[in-house]
């Protein structure tokens, strides 16, 4: 199968959070299943340096003309390949857009130019696939900032010679970042008006790629089963659960994997010292001997350790950690922070560090090294989210014998099993997770987790069964493939129709289908479907 993957960051050339990582390692693990794939993304310039085992880039000789509203925007496309792999990797270099200080924003505030930006880029994904000659069979693109490419997909793409069958799946990493953008962005996307309204691309008014995306694609996927279920409710589909329960045929949950030849304990050229499930006592106990010393904490190997390596956003239960402070303080226990985010959040850890230097170590900003040290040296992982659509951290952790402490949402309850007298007797717990958004509950858990930890065989039953599970991509990478397998059939299906036979005697024939929802080449809905003239 031929497919191209669009996305707004991957490493090792760029990353804000886990979308970098699984932009990378999903292709990775479809070109080891023997799939020809490529990767679109935009290059920024900022991380040029400092990154190790980075690939080197070509420039290629193609110069990009794309329309962005009034303008012609052009800009060179670079090539490099994945490490490891046959994936050819297509950067969109495009310096007013892309080479910038942050990603997406700066000081915690959204570039005015996002719409413009990222609908320059979905077009250029056409381009790049026109021009390289990459004949998709399936283009999947994700999160907001490529929600343009399935509308593109169905509205231009399939108009062109070759590329009339081409299918589209779409990836939510994300519900709570939408792409909403005034209603007169609309006018930079160069499609027509009749786009425009509450089925498609239209919410509440604005502009919105995420919806986009998802009204648009022959297949929708997040990124984790219980995350599928839960955005089709009001509590957690941030105002598009209405759409998401149109498409719930279509919607897959596919859990993230790990690329384990990055994360692996026993091969981390961070760590101080490597270690595989047979001598994870000592391999765990210098590393967290090492991430005491560096980070100034007291080197006890007793007191248990407690990490956490994220984003420092409410998403990620920072305000959990925060109404819980004094009570976590009062116990023998350390604790250590890596990351960044909300000022309010980054100045209160870095006030409990100032005042209790033995017991806490905040570190803020972006640490790569760190994060694998974390991991490798900690005991427990703090995850304790409001929302989480999969969660890297606690698969890492996971891996590296580190015990999770989760909330039980999105991907975390998919991943972690709580250590209840049941799944301890079943022999299956591997963590500690619950269920509400309080911190009593969170507090419970915690004291919970800190006794445990000194009971020295349960808790290596713990650490085994984490380590135990594979969290490669392989199954992951499989499940993507019968989606894409899927949306291919929809297309092709859908491509019959619009040759002339009817929708019903088509999906009669069509066996594995479960739902017919499915629209014309062109991107418009079937006649059962189509919208009122009103919204057309
Ligand atoms: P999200 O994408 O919501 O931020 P994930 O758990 O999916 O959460 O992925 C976060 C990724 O970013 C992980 O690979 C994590 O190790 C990394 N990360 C987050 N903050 C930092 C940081 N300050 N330093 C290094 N790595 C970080
Ligand atoms: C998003 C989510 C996170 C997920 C990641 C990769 O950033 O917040 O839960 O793991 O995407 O899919």
């Amino acid at each position: 199968m031929r497919i191209v993957i669009a996305s707004s960051e991957a490493v090792p050339f760029s990353k804000t959070g886990g979308l970098a990582d699984v932009a990378a390692a999903l292709p990775k693990a479809l070109d080891q299943s023997g799939h020809d794939v490529s990767l679109i993304i935009p290059h920024y310039p900022q991380f040029d340096s400092g990154r190790p085992n980075r690939p080197t880039t070509e420039t290629t000789s193609f110069c990009l003309r794309v329309a962005v509203g009034n303008k012609i925007v052009n800009a060179r496309v670079l090539r490099a390949k994945l490490s490891r792999c046959r994936v050819t990797v297509y950067l969109v270099d495009q310096s007013s857009y892309f080479d910038r200080q942050g990603v997406y924003g700066e000081d915690n505030l959204d570039y005015q130019d996002n719409c413009e930006r990222f609908v320059f880029f979905s077009r250029a994904v056409l381009e790049i696939i026109q021009h390289f000659n990459l004949k998709p069979d399936v283009v999947h693109s994700n999160d907001w900032q490529t929600g343009l490419v399935p509308v593109l997909v169905a509205v231009e793409m399939r108009r062109r010679p070759g590329l009339d069958q081409t299918a589209s799946v779409f990836t939510i990493h994300n519900m709570a970042f939408q792409g909403r953008f005034w209603h007169w962005d609309m006018h930079l996307t160069g499609l027509d008006w009749k786009y425009f309204n509450w089925r498609q691309m239209e919410s509440f008014g604005y502009l919105n790629l995420l919806k986009s995306g998802i009204a648009f694609a022959d297949m929708v996927t997040t990124v984790s089963p219980t995350y599928a279920r839960e955005i089709q409710t009001p509590e957690y589909g941030c105002g598009l659960h209405g759409v998401l329960s149109s498409r719930t045929c279509d919607l897959r949950g596919i859990l993230n994997g790990v690329d384990t030849e990055i994360w692996n304990p026993s091969t981390d050229p961070y760590i101080a010292k490597p270690y595989t499930i047979d001598t994870v006592e000592l391999g765990k106990a210098a590393c967290k001997a090492a991430l005491q010393k560096q980070l100034g904490l007291p080197v006890r190997p007793d007191v248990p350790l407690f990490g956490s390596v994220s984003r420092m956003t409410g998403q990620k239960g920072y305000s959990l950690i925060a109404q819980s402070a004094n009570v976590l303080l009062d116990q023998d226990a350390q604790f250590i922070f890596l990351g960044s985010g909300e000022s309010h959040y980054e100045d209160l850890l870095t006030d409990l560090a100032a005042s209790h230097p033995q017991q806490v170590s905040t570190t803020i900003g972006y640490n790569e090294k760190l994060s694998h040290q974390v991991e490798a040296g900690c005991d427990v992982f703090l995850m304790p989210s409001e929302f989480e659509p999969c969660g890297l951290n606690q698969m890492y952790s996971l891996i590296y014998g580190t015990v999770p402490l989760v909330r039980s949402v999105g991907g975390l309850a998919d991943s972690v099993v709580n250590a209840d007298d049941q799944s301890i007797a079943r022999g299956v717990a591997n963590g500690f997770s619950f269920p509400e958004f309080r911190s009593d509950v969170f507090l419970e858990q915690f004291c919970r987790a800190r006794s445990m930890y000194a009971d020295k065989p349960t808790w290596r039953k713990l650490q085994q069964n984490g380590m135990l599970r594979d969290w490669s991509w392989k199954k992951s990478a499989a499940e993507y493939i019968q989606v894409y397998e899927k949306a291919i059939s929809k297309r092709q299906l859908a491509a019959e129709c619009s040759r002339g036979k009817s929708p019903v005697e088509l999906t009669n024939r069509d066996t594995n289908s479960d739902c017919h929802s499915t629209s014309f080449a062109d991107g418009s809905l079937p006649w059962k479907t189509r919208l009122s003239p009103r919204n057309a």
